[in-house]
């Protein structure tokens, strides 16, 4: 199974997103997770099409928009322009999930759905051959540096149960994702639970190399990624 890891900028140092984004790809980052909140569907406020479109130049790895907004189609356009190659949202911030899933894929970026902690699994049950990307948060939106919370390791299993079901019907391909808590000690039991995105926010941008660089702890997260 192939393993990426997409460290969330939301821990990054904004005054220097460019040599931040530079820098987790330097050190084998599979994606860069970008963190959408609104003060709405979340309560927090980040980040915009502006700042995806300022940092896109700055790499070559996909950028994976998490959009914690309400509405949300309209952003999609706007993210697509601003060189997103990954858009999830939240079935609860959108009146009509299919749609939605379709307006990202008609704008050429792989569509995602996420799933809160409460949020059932049977969400996904009619729009599977419109999924790109299974999104599970392992915390409440909102905040970085937050406590996985240990449920979500029975819910990957479910999930990779569904979308290996799927997939075995249908073909295609479905990312499983996992967004909140995830560390150098806890990634292999999330990596042995189904998933094979990881999102790690605080865990890489909390623990920077003396050059600045990640490269220890992306090499750890990985390595202990393999050995799940
Ligand atoms: C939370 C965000 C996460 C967050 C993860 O709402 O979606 O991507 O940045 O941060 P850590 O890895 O610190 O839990
Ligand atoms: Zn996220």
């Amino acid at each position: 199974m192939t393993i990426r890891i997409a460290p969330s900028i939301l821990s990054a140092d904004f005054a220097r997103l460019g040599e931040e984004v530079r820098a987790i790809e330097a050190a084998g980052a599979d994606l860069v997770h970008f963190d959408v909140m609104d003060n709405h569907y979340v309560p927090n406020l980040t980040i915009g099409p502006l700042v995806c479109e300022a940092i896109r130049p700055h790499v070559k790895i996909g950028i994976d928009v998490h959009l914690m907004v309400e509405p949300v189609d309209a952003l999609i356009p706007l993210f697509a322009k601003a060189g997103a190659n990954l858009i999830s949202f939240h079935p609860e911030a959108s009146r009509h999930v299919d749609r939605t899933l379709q307006l990202i894929r008609d704008h050429g970026c792989k569509a995602g759905l996420v799933f809160n902690p409460a949020t059932p699994l049977t969400l996904m049950d009619h729009v599977m051959d419109k999924l790109d990307l299974v999104l599970l948060m392992s915390v409440n939106p909102g905040f970085g540096g937050q406590k996985f919370v240990p449920s979500t390791l029975d819910k990957l299993r479910d999930a990779r149960g569904r979308i290996d079901r799927h997939t075995a019907a249908h073909g295609g391909a479905i990312w499983l994702e996992v967004d909140g808590g995830v560390k150098v000690d806890n990634i292999a039991q999330i990596v042995a639970a189904g998933a094979d995105t990881l999102v790690a926010g605080s865990a890489v941008f909390g623990a920077p190399d003396s050059d600045g660089g990640y490269k220890t702890v992306m090499k750890q997260l990985r390595s202990n990624a393999a050995h799940a």
